[in-house]
């Protein structure tokens, strides 16, 4: 029997960052709204000539190396993202290809928002179970700056540029194995966040341009509310149907929205304060990237230890929603 085991976690976050301070400077808000609502302190944001495909390239790199392969050991490239390099084509992922100096490999983009890692994981796991491929890179990566608007306070704030990746690869360990990956969805809620314009509904036009259309649109207030429950059920269900009690769990590692949803999700399904991974006070709300760099920053801090158990738990734009539960396979950090 072939199983899929994440074999290696890694990130970049781009140097610049936007403290709360700055915000105050050009927007009506204040740190102590943003910290108190969100608790968001900062965020980076990637330079001018800086590309999703470039985060996801360095974050790529980290990964391959501490899986202990070489570019040409990958098989696959599956990158989640919601801020691609070109809207339509080419992929982020065959741009990441490219800049890794791998040709002839399967590479393509998925489109779950901020739980696109999760689907990302999902298909690289069934591609190796099938045994269809060995070595998956994944990939989440967003420049959210380049489609926020900085005039929208309700928006502005929450988002940070970033990126993580994952080596997943087939094993013949079952201790070692993805044990389950839930993914779902309900496009009925698709108006509570989305950016209405340069796709084909709303094409790029002066129009669009001058209504910022092609920028993210949130009803915040909604979303918060669906996000709370949808996580906490969707955590449960993995939970019940693999049968695993939160006290199992060494890591929960819920997307990195917003500090009062986690902890409600983190309440809710009684995990102690060691058990929830929190870097939204950092980085802000990263959408695909949030997962893997939370996975990057345990592992570097030498808490992410091999065998432990996590559980991922994410929710967006789609609406989406996934999670996914899992031993790290992966060496730990000397
Ligand atoms: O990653 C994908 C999923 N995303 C999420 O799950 C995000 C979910 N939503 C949220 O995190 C929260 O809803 C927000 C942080 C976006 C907003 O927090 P809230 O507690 O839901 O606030 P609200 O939207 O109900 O707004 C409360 C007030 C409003 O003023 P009034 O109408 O009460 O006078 C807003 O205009 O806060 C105002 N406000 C702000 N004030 C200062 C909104 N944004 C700001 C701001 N600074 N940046």
């Amino acid at each position: 029997m072939i199983y899929a085991a994440l074999k290696s976690i890694g990130a970049y976050v781009p140097e610049k960052v936007l403290t709360n301070e700055d915000f105050e400077k050009f927007l009506d808000t204040s740190d102590e709204w943003i910290t108190k609502r969100t608790g968001i302190k900062e965020r980076h944001i990637a330079a001018d000539d800086e590309l999703t495909s470039d985060m996801g390239v360095e974050a790529a790199k980290i990964a391959i190396h501490r899986a202990g392969l070489k570019i040409n050991d990958i098989d696959m490239i599956v990158c989640a993202t919601i801020s691609p390099d070109y809207l339509c084509m080419p992929s982020t992922a065959c741009v990441i290809a490219s800049k890794l100096g791998r040709t002839n490999v399967a590479a393509f983009d998925i489109s779950a928002a901020c739980t696109g890692f999760i689907y990302a994981m999902s298909i690289a796991k069934a591609f190796i179970e099938s045994k269809a491929k060995k070595n998956v890179l994944i990939v989440g990566a967003e420049k959210l700056s380049a489609i926020v608007d900085y005039s929208d306070r309700s928006t502005c704030v929450l988002f940070g540029d970033g990126a993580g990746a994952a080596v997943i690869s087939a094993t013949n360990k079952k201790s070692d194995a993805i044990a389950d990956v839930h993914i779902s969805a309900d496009g009925n809620y698709g108006d509570l966040l989305m950016t209405p314009g340069c796709g084909v509904k709303n094409p790029c036009s002066q129009h669009a341009i001058e209504e910022k259309l092609c920028t993210m649109k949130m009803k915040g207030n909604e979303t918060f509310k669906i996000a709370v429950k949808t996580l906490t059920s969707d955590v449960t269900n993995i939970l019940n149907d693999n049968d695993v009690q939160t006290k199992d769990i060494k890591h929960f590692i819920p997307h990195q929205a917003n500090y009062r949803i986690i902890k409600a999700v983190g309440d809710a399904l009684k995990m102690t304060s060691e058990q929830v991974v929190l870097t939204v006070s950092k980085y802000g709300n990263t959408s695909s990237a949030s997962i893997p760099m939370a996975m990057n920053d345990i592992w570097e801090s030498g808490r992410l230890k091999k065998g432990d158990t996590l559980l991922l738990d994410a929710f967006g734009g789609g609406l989406t929603w996934g999670s996914a539960l899992l031993p790290f396979a992966g060496e730990s950090r000397q």
